[in-house]
């Protein structure tokens, strides 16, 4: 059996397969991954547990299918071309042999460094080829791999490290950002006063700034690699053991960490990725995401590779040295498919087209979008400008907990409609629900988006707390997994995806807990509560509005005063998350408005921080609904 989808009779024909026969249809994908032993028993589940259990008694590893199996077609093919952060500097190309090699060693520098299978490994590290290959190591030798954003503060890091109880970090000296560089090393070193866990810390030289060395815990990497060889057989691997941990944030406390598995991952990534962008073997992709999110998991470190793809990897920023960059790497690399995020689309857009005509763009063939909601003015600013009316546009809705894309069309097989994830994948099964939990089965509707059977690559626990897994995703609509997001299905039957209807926000396709935000600002000096909301931001998505009460009244008029308290806050905010969480606007009130039961009304807040003030609702029930007309009168 052929995976690829080629027609629409195709792609009607596998969702009428994996319908009747979901098991067939994905044990006939499966089989055409190199397996160490077949599976047993195809699929066992039960979304009450939640236990979801794919390619049962199957043994593999990942990494073979990546890179061994390409070596005889594809050695010589270009598997990564790595481009600088400073277009000035020499770019990177590795043939998937290399790739294969530089893996290998840096697995046997993870054994000889005492990591074992099923040991936790933390990485922190920029967009350099070590990130990609480090990640691929780990699955070699079995090690679990938690790839932690280097945006996020040593705190984070820290608690990360933590849950995950990691032995050993692989980090770099520091990173280069458009005009910047920043430490990284550093930021480990101050997680680590708080992490018993990790006995090792392995450092790439990036940037060659002097950083710590503690002895008998650190070593730079390029001197542990030159005492290894290249030969590293692959760890044979259950089907469900543990790939890796990615920690995302929920609408309440610290941010869990969602658990993906060998073999479903493996075959969901592959598929989704070769029929959404409808890679051929010429295409050079480009996914501009980075490796700390799902996006760069499932479509730069696994899916391109399992498909023996050529792909691009990218160490800067969209705007240095002009906002041209992406324009012009397109150019120079010959990028066919290129996947980004609407935030990235809407700030170009607005850097005007003077960025964007000096470039050709005439290698592009498919274009995609990812991470949120893309407005119709972006969509067609993106289908005319970048891919000059002559490029698919997949719009692909999924999230961490999916593992690969689960809504989008197909380029150039299913029709595509602006702002429109449109039509699930083969396998994939959601519905919409009412706040009941009956099933809405209509089109023209709009409900809660749930999906009502579970596909490969589905998430099998939140890391040390399954219970949490249960409660957050399997517990809401019995029977479903519940995804967080509102949708409506149009006439017909291609969904468009609202946004989240819990209490997370989405800024620039990143996702942050309300709660979480909270509770850094909370431990600013001076503040005694505080409450946040999204609200529609032009080139965000959604921005982050911040409420706080101080603990002494700002004096009316001083300014000087608002703005360090403003400043407090937003150093809290970078120190226990990171920058990327800071709030856009911080008013500050002299309550928040509760109930009697003392229940903060984000709903009122909300509408306030979207100025429809004229729909607030009653408010009467509050507890002192005079404070509804203060931060009405106050907002920013
Ligand atoms: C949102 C990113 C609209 C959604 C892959 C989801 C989208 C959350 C889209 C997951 C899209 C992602 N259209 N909304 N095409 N893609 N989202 O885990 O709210 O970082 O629940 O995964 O992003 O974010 P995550």
């Amino acid at each position: 059996m052929n995976d690829r989808i080629r027609s629409l009779a195709d792609y009607k024909a596998a969702v009428e397969q994996s319908t009747i026969d979901p098991e067939g249809f994905w044990s006939g994908i499966a089989e055409q991954f190199q397996w160490m032993k077949p599976w047993e028993k195809t699929l066992e589940w039960d979304f009450d547990g939640p236990d979801v259990k794919w390619f049962i008694g199957g043994r593999l590893n990942i990494t073979e299918n990546c890179l061994d199996r390409h070596l005889e077609q594809r050695g010589n093919k270009l598997a990564l071309i790595w481009e600088p952060n400073d277009p000035k500097e020499r770019f990177v190309r590795l043939t998937y042999r290399e790739l294969h090699e530089q893996v290998c060693r840096m697995a046997n520098v993870l054994k000889r460094n005492g990591i074992q299978k099923g040991d936790r490994v933390a990485i922190y590290m920029p967009m350099v080829p070590e990130l990609l290959v480090s990640v691929l190591a780990c699955a070699r030798i079995g090690a679990v791999h938690s790839v932690v954003f280097c945006g996020f503060s040593a705190q984070s890091l820290a608690d990360r490290i933590n849950d995950a109880e990691a032995v050993a970090v692989l980090t770099s000296d520091g990173m280069f950002r458009g005009n910047k560089e920043m430490p990284v090393k550093r930021v480990v070193d101050e997680a680590l006063e708080h992490c018993p866990s990790v006995k090792r810390v392995l450092v790439h030289e990036r940037v060659r700034w002097a950083v710590e060395m503690k002895e008998g815990r650190d070593a730079w990497l390029h001197e542990e690699l030159q005492q290894v060889d290249a030969n590293c057989p692959a760890e044979p691997m259950d089907s469900e053991d543990p790939l890796f941990i990615l920690y995302t944030s929920g609408s309440t406390g610290k941010p869990k960490g969602v658990v993906h598995t060998c073999g479903g991952y493996m075959v969901y990534a592959s598929y989704s990725f070769r029929n959404v962008f409808q890679m051929e073997e010429s295409d050079i992709f480009w996914c501009t995401a980075d490796v700390g999110w799902i996006t760069g998991h499932s479509y730069m470190a696994y899916g391109p590779t399992l498909a023996g793809a050529t792909q691009v990897m990218f160490e800067g920023v969209p705007t240095y040295p002009d906002a041209g960059r992406f324009w012009q790497v397109i150019d120079k690399h010959g990028v066919s498919v290129f996947y980004t995020a609407p935030t990235a689309i809407r700030s170009l857009m607005a850097a005007g087209l003077d960025h964007v005509l000096p470039y050709s763009l005439h290698s592009l063939r498919v274009l995609g979008s990812v991470g949120e909601p893309i407005n119709e003015e972006a969509w067609h600013w993106y289908k005319s400008h970048i891919g000059k009316n002559r490029c698919p546009i997949v719009d692909t809705w999924w999230q961490t907990e999916t593992g690969g894309i689960l809504i989008s069309s197909l380029a150039g097989i299913t029709d595509e409609k602006p702002s429109h994830a449109a039509y699930p994948l083969p396998g994939i099964q959601p519905v919409l629900l009412t706040t009941e939990g009956k099933e809405i089965t209509e089109n023209e509707v709009e409900g809660l988006l749930c999906v009502k059977f579970p596909w490969p690559s589905i998430l099998r626990t939140t890391w040390g707390d399954h219970e949490r897994c249960r409660q957050t995703y399997f517990s809401s609509y019995k029977g479903h997994y519940f995804t967080g997001d509102g949708a409506k299905r149009d006439a017909e039957g291609r969904y468009r995806i609202i946004g989240r209807v819990d209490d997370v926000i989405n800024v620039s396709g990143h996702r942050f807990g309300t709660a979480e935000i909270e509770s850094a600002i909370n431990t600013a000096k001076g503040v005694v509560e505080s409450a946040v909301v999204g609200y529609p931001h032009d080139i965000k998505g959604q921005g982050i509005y911040a409420y706080v009460v101080t603990e002494k009244p700002l004096p009316a008029g001083d300014v000087k005063a608002a703005e360090n308290m403003r400043g407090e806050i937003i150093e809290a905010v970078a120190a226990g998350i990171g920058r990327i969480a800071k709030p856009d606007k911080i008013q500050f009130v002299s309550g928040l408005p509760k109930t009697r039961s003392g229940k903060i009304m984000r709903r009122i807040l909300r509408k306030v921080a979207e100025n429809e003030l004229g729909s607030l609702g009653d408010t009467s029930t509050l507890l002192d609904p005079a404070v509804v007309e203060e931060i009405k009168e106050g907002r920013l």
